[in-house]
């Protein structure tokens, strides 16, 4: 029986080995993890086996390490990984419910190839997918034949266009286009079929999409970006939005803000879920568990250290500090990723952290919470924000992997279920089934309904 009681909604966040830095050196981690379909197909399914909404895989179109030292290269392991669409199709087949988010980025990627993609993936794993839309915050342009990185503003205003244009797209076909009768050979129905011919700043397409409506209407849009123009992104469009936050504070602060923005677009608080990640660090005992995180943080190299302190000092030069030193202010503007810039700025000046304390803060969550304690204490820290108006749902950042999923399935997913804050079985089969979320109608369907009616 389903509770009445408010759920809290649940995503794997899958880093290959883990997420914290070191992972792939730990015993218990997977090192091979980013190429072996096997560990990923365990994953799906213990998430699964956990009733998880989703499991999430972040994305660039490009390697995550970006380090100059070739020593902290040579010690690094996330260069090499599935593209984020086709893993998640080949594990939608060995899955029944779980939901699959594949990140793309709206600044490297094509509308309607994307469209395409996402909408065959929804067929696929029989409407279980969602877009985490990103703007791709690393410069990767080097890796396409553009002229460079495009400033922050001008990826939000493409993505803004993208989004609407890809929608657009999945609108191609309407619901009852196909008619498929045999005997009287007729296969479609041409008045049900589109062309958008959208003309943008940035696109010219006409469509229609060679792919059916997808079975969710449209995919579950995500989006993963916590500047001004991120939130008035996901305010507009999305449905879902994963965020980083270290403090019940700024996590409430940026859960009234976005959620206070959807009235303007003639939505409600409940179609925008907000989702931050939590890194949770367990153990049996408070002193196990922080055995437990103070043992995966001394397996940091100390090139590492400084590859993960220099991708947030872009541009200043590091080489005349000592790991002791009081960490020197972070650069004030950037083009790059500004929120978590500004959250990692925050924690260091509120913490008045050395530089040896700041990349230890980091290397593991990435500026996520992190949460280091017994099973009990981490559901505690998850109900503190799911009641007081910081949190829908979390994405659950194991920091090894498998065990990290395993564990946290086992241990504190019977906890919310008895606090009745977490389902016992699933609600539907489509992941907006799931996340209580309404299919969206076809926009040329409703057109036409508003004409008929006038
Ligand atoms: C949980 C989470 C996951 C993210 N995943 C990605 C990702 O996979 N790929 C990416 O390019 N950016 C990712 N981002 C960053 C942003 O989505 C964003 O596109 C961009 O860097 C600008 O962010 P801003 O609006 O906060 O400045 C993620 C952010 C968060 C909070």
């Amino acid at each position: 029986m389903t509770s009445s009681k408010r759920q809290m909604r649940l995503g794997a966040f899958i880093m290959a080995t883990g997420h914290h830095v070191a992972a792939w050196r730990h015993p218990a981690s997977q090192s091979d993890a980013g190429l072996n379909i096997d560990h990923y197909r365990e994953l799906a399914q213990t998430a699964e086996r956990g009733k998880f909404d989703l499991v999430f895989v972040a994305d660039s179109p490009a390697g995550w390490e970006r380090a100059k030292d070739p020593e902290a290269l040579r010690r690094s392991s996330r260069g090499a990984h599935f593209e984020p669409v086709t893993l998640w199709a080949a594990l939608s087949q060995v899955t029944s419910h779980i939901g699959f988010v594949a990140t793309a980025s709206t600044t490297y990627e094509d509308p309607y190839l994307l469209a395409r993609k996402f909408a065959s993936l929804d067929y696929i794993s029989k409407g279980r997918a969602a877009w985490n839309v990103v703007t791709t915050g690393a410069d990767v342009s080097k890796n396409f034949t553009i002229p460079g990185h495009p400033a922050h503003a001008d990826r939000y205003e493409r993505a803004e266009e993208f989004v609407d244009l890809v929608k657009g797209l999945w609108d191609s076909y309407e619901d009852d286009a196909f008619i498929r009768d045999k005997e009287n050979g007729i296969y479609l129905d041409p008045d049900k079929v589109h062309q958008i011919n959208h003309r943008g700043k940035f696109f010219t397409v006409s469509g229609p999409l060679n792919v059916g409506r997808p079975i969710q209407g449209y995919p579950v849009i995500v989006q993963a970006g916590a500047s001004e123009p991120g939130r008035e992104l996901a305010a507009r469009t999305t449905e879902m939005i994963f965020t980083a936050n270290q403090t019940l504070e700024d996590a409430q602060e940026f859960y009234s803000d976005v959620k206070g923005r959807l009235a303007r677009y003639g939505r409600r608080p409940e179609e925008l879920l907000i989702s931050p990640g939590i890194f949770p660090v367990l153990g049996g005992t408070e002193k196990e568990a922080q055995e437990n995180y103070d043992y995966i943080q001394s397996l940091i190299h100390p090139s590492i250290a400084w590859t993960i302190l220099q991708r947030h000092y872009k541009g200043v030069d590091l080489s005349g500090y000592s790991l002791d030193d009081r960490a020197p202010p972070l650069p004030e503007n950037t083009e790059l990723n500004k929120s978590r810039l500004k959250l990692v700025t925050d924690l260091v000046e509120r913490n008045n952290l050395t530089l040896r304390q700041f990349y230890l803060a980091v290397a593991g969550a990435r500026g996520h919470r992190t949460v280091v304690g017994t099973p009990e204490q981490i559901a505690d820290a998850m109900q503190e924000w799911f009641d007081n108006g910081a949190a829908d749902a979390f994405n659950i950042m194991p920091p090894i992997l498998p065990t990290g999923l395993t564990d946290f399935v086992d241990q504190v997913v019977p906890i919310l279920r008895r606090r009745g804050l977490f389902r016992k079985d699933y609600e539907g089969t489509t992941l907006r089934e799931n996340l209580g979320l309404a299919r969206p109608a076809n926009s040329f369907a409703l057109a036409r309904a508003t004409r008929t009616a006038v």
